[in-house]
């Protein structure tokens, strides 16, 4: 109708998702994940206690990161997905990890997030065989997040690693350079 702007539905509300990196001038954004104990829960970081911080952590390590990419709504910073590489013997696989802002939750959008980072990665780093994922067993959105994109379920390593000063059990994940992607 003229003079009216169009109605947005609440899908597509949520279907502007992109990567890009991430930049200091993002901080505000950044800080609002960044400070969230909800998002931190199943991560090897504590969350943020001030701006500081989370300036000299885009400055210091998301520059110097292999792999890191800020998961973006309409282009605004919402969350981060990172890979991280190995090296010698290990250099045929990486790890991946990621976090978003809680007030999206549920929306679809790591999973999209996920499935950018699978149709892209094996061309960016073809000596690339395995990308993995650790979800500890009680993450479970975050266990059907991998399933949804493609990643087999390998199994669970008892007392594997430690988070937040514990011992837990986490399930790996993972997708190979030949695996089908959906
Ligand atoms: C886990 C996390 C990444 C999921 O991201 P998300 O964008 O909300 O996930 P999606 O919306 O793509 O959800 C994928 C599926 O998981 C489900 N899901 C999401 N969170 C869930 C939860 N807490 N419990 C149960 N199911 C959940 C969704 O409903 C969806 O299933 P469906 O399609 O059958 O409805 C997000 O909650 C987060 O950042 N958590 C904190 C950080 C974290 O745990 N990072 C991962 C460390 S391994």
């Amino acid at each position: 109708m003229e003079g009216s702007s169009p109605v947005r539905s609440s899908k597509d509300e949520y279907s502007n998702v992109s990567l890009r990196r991430l930049d200091v001038s993002d901080i505000d954004d950044f800080m609002i994940w960044a400070t969230d104990e909800k998002v931190a829960r199943f991560c090897t970081w504590e969350p943020y206690t001030n701006k500081e911080d989370g300036i000299n952590f885009i400055k210091n390590t998301v520059a110097a990161h292999p792999w890191f990419r800020a998961i973006c709504l309409d282009n605004r910073p919402i969350g981060a997905i990172l890979v991280t590489s190995y090296s010698g013997n290990d250099r045929c696989r990486a790890e991946l990890g990621y976090h978003l802002a809680s007030k999206y939750w549920g929306k679809g959008i790591v999973t999209k997030a996920v499935k950018m980072v699978a149709d892209t990665i094996f061309e960016e780093w073809p000596h690339l065989e395995r990308l993995e994922a650790l979800v500890d067993v009680v993450n479970v959105g975050s266990q059907k997040v991998l399933e949804k994109a493609g990643f087999q379920r390998e199994g669970v390593l008892r007392k594997y690693f430690v988070l937040k000063g514990k011992s837990r059990d986490w399930v790996m994940f993972s997708l190979l350079s030949t695996d089908p992607r959906i």
